[in-house]
């Protein structure tokens, strides 16, 4: 299996405040990989760093084999790396219509909108109805479904989600999981899941990493980590 993005002896953090130290971690073509911890556990810190976002102090990144480690946030999209943030940042007043535009911002997905408009409409029906409406009036599930769905606008290759699942109730985090597995299925993309959420995450990648205060304590496939005997108790209330 091709690795679509490997992460090597990582370690950043927020100026001199590290906060990941030695990530050892990879992403295979078509696969659904989810990191999991607890608050604070340096998980959004993690994605942003590979989404160009922070500096990196020691370690590598690469995306499609070559080195991302110093490519700004801009221009990750464009190569097909693109980053759905905690919450999933829509620009409140502005449309649905219009935060699906910005993401076909870059150059590569920008003269392709009309076509990559219809097929998100396709996936997403709801927004093709609603698509004049302000963005902040979308429900809390809306809104992560919108994100979801402008980052589909950018033509991602990979595609890295944080915390999809904050905030809603179980029926949408089931359906925002389902449509996840339908991407991957369906537009070839790979995904990069990070959770709180650990048996929602584990259920739904093939393979898992645990994040513990900025490091890696446990990684291997997802059903092998759901029936982990400290995960239970850590993560899982069990
Ligand atoms: N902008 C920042 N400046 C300095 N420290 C930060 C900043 N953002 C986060 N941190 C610190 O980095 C550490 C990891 O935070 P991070 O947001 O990556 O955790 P997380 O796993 O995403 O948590 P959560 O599940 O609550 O979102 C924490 O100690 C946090 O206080
Ligand atoms: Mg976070």
């Amino acid at each position: 299996m091709e690795k679509i993005l490997r992460v090597d002896n990582l370690s950043s953090g927020y100026g001199q405040f590290t906060v990941l130290r030695d990530i050892n971690l990879y992403v295979g073509e078509g696969e659904i990989v989810s990191v999991v911890g607890a608050n604070g556990a340096g998980k959004s810190t993690l994605l942003l760093t590979i989404a160009g976002h922070l500096s990196i102090n020691a370690g590598q990144i690469r995306f499609e084999n070559q080195s991302i480690a110093n490519v700004p946030a801009h221009d990750c999209p464009a190569k097909g790396l693109v980053l759905i943030p905690e919450g999933g940042r829509l620009f409140p007043f502005m449309t649905v219509l219009e935060n699906l535009q910005l993401g076909a911002y870059h150059s590569t997905a920008r003269h392709d909108m009309k076509r990559k408009l219809e097929e998100v409409f396709e996936l997403f029906p709801l927004f093709a109805d609603r698509s004049h409406q302000l963005a902040g009036r979308l429900s809390g599930g809306e809104r992560q479904m919108c994100a979801v769905a402008r980052a589909m606008m950018a033509n991602p290759k990979l595609l890295m989600l944080d915390e999809p699942s904050l905030g809603l109730a179980p029926i949408m985090v089931g359906k925002i999981f389902e449509l996840i597995k339908q991407l991957v299925k369906t537009k070839k993309v790979s995904i990069l899941l990070v959770e709180q959420n650990v048996g929602n995450a584990l259920d739904l990648s093939e393979r898992g990493y645990v994040l513990e205060q900025g490091q890696i304590r446990k990684s291997g496939a997802s059903k092998e980590l759901l029936i982990d005997a400290d995960i239970q108790r850590s993560y899982m209330g069990l």
